[in-house]
């Protein structure tokens, strides 16, 4: 089984994946850092030197390469990943996904902090990056709400998340 978290920038869907691999005992990549390591750039480089249209054809292809195999696996994407291409379509065929809901107001006080290696928003003030968060979010909620399960993230630790998640996983999807 692959099992997949999605979800907005910020999410906490890198650490979580990471921590639910562990439990499993399974293999973890972040499609974000699988994408470094092949380019040789930082995710800010490639946007950069090559522009967002290259990432996202670059994206999509490695994420077929992971899901390409029989391997058991958890993957952490990135926060556009479902939203381009046929991504979420072979997400759906390919592995069990779960979708790490935020609301604006938890997404965007996570962000003011962690904003610089982002390049979609980098450059925004406090304000600015509530403002983008809510209109990105709504853009993007369909492509997030195709997931097999919606978790909320708001106000839980990620031990919590994990828990709330190896439950479900024991529950609905172990053979
Ligand atoms: C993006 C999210 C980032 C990264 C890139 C674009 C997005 O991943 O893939 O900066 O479009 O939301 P994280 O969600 O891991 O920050």
């Amino acid at each position: 089984m692959k099992i997949i978290l999605l979800g907005y920038m910020g999410s906490g869907k890198s650490t979580l994946a990471k921590a639910l691999a562990s439990a499993l005992h399974l293999p973890f990549t972040d499609l974000d850092d699988y994408i470094m390591d092949k380019e040789k750039k930082s995710i800010k480089e490639i946007f950069e030197s090559k522009g967002e249209i290259y990432f996202r054809l670059q994206e999509s292809k490695y994420l077929k390469e992971l899901l390409d195999n029989n391997n058991n696996a958890v993957l952490a994407l990135g926060g556009g990943t479902p939203c381009y291409a046929n991504n979420m379509e072979l997400i759906k065929k390919e592995a069990v996904s779960f979708y790490l809901k935020g609301s604006i107001a938890t997404i965007s006080q996570r962000l003011r902090s962690e904003k610089q290696q982002r390049p979609l928003i980098a450059s925004l003030n406090d304000e600015q990056l509530t403002e983008f968060v809510a209109k990105h979010l709504f853009e993007r909620r369909n492509f997030y709400e195709q997931a097999d399960e919606t978790i909320s993230i708001d106000q839980k630790s990620t031990d919590e998340l994990l828990q709330e998640m190896l439950v479900m996983i024991k529950k609905d999807y172990s053979k």
